[in-house]
């Protein structure tokens, strides 16, 4: 599967009707900073999505209109970051209040929702919460473990056994770097299936 298009449609400060047209969507979660719109980008192969290296860079929910190989139309959902108190823009209070609007409020259903953690902290508190709810609201979701490149080879080995054991053997868990491209086509592989 190759992605062979990609477009920015809008960004949302609040429920829109675009969620309701049928397109099916990929949701993008996790901790600010942990590289949400980097993935898209690499995913994309593209730099449609704005990223930047101070956390809070997205602030709103981002769609972008992604097409397929075989013409297959999909909303690429880039949610704003949780966990990070903001100095300017929305605060994160509004901004928890809109993920969780979009994710587990609404009538919206996710084809897919890829939670990225960052393999150099592993799960936090917040990541916790995050996936507790992802299961309690029975979404389709997969774990990205992100910026492997740079862990050592024993942190690596240390931090996937640590997410196994916690993720099981039921939720797919792809370990995962912007950086040097790993885990690239095991991601779309997942994300299409
Ligand atoms: P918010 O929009 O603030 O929630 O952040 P985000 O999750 O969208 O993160 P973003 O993609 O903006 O990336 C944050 C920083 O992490 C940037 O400086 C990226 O270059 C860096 N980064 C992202 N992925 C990787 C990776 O795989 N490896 C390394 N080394 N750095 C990465
Ligand atoms: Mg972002």
């Amino acid at each position: 599967m190759k992605i062979t298009s990609t477009k920015f449609i809008k960004g949302l400060v609040s429920d829109d009707e675009i969620l309701a047209d049928g397109v099916p969507q990929i949701a993008f979660v996790g901790r600010s900073n942990v590289g949400k719109s980097s993935l898209i980008n690499t995913l994309t192969k593209s730099s449609a999505s704005r990223t930047s290296s101070f956390p809070g860079r997205t602030q709103e929910i981002n769609i972008f209109l992604v097409k397929n190989d075989l013409n297959d139309s999909f909303y690429f959902v880039d949610l704003p970051g949780y966990g990070f108190a903001r100095s300017s823009g929305l605060g994160r209070e509004k901004i928890g209040e809109l993920i969780d609007s979009y994710l587990f409020n609404s009538i919206y259903t996710q084809k897919k929702v890829v939670m990225i953690i960052d393999a150099t902290v592993g799960m936090t508190e917040k990541d916790i919460l995050m996936f507790n709810e992802l299961i309690n609201h029975q979404k389709n979701f997969i774990i990205v473990a992100n910026k492997i490149d740079k862990l050592t080879q024993s942190e690596y080995h240390k931090q996937m056994t640590e997410l196994k054991k916690m993720a099981g053997d039921i939720y797919p868990i792809i370990p995962f770097s912007n950086k040097t491209k790993k885990g690239l086509e095991a991601l779309i592989d997942e994300i299409f299936k």
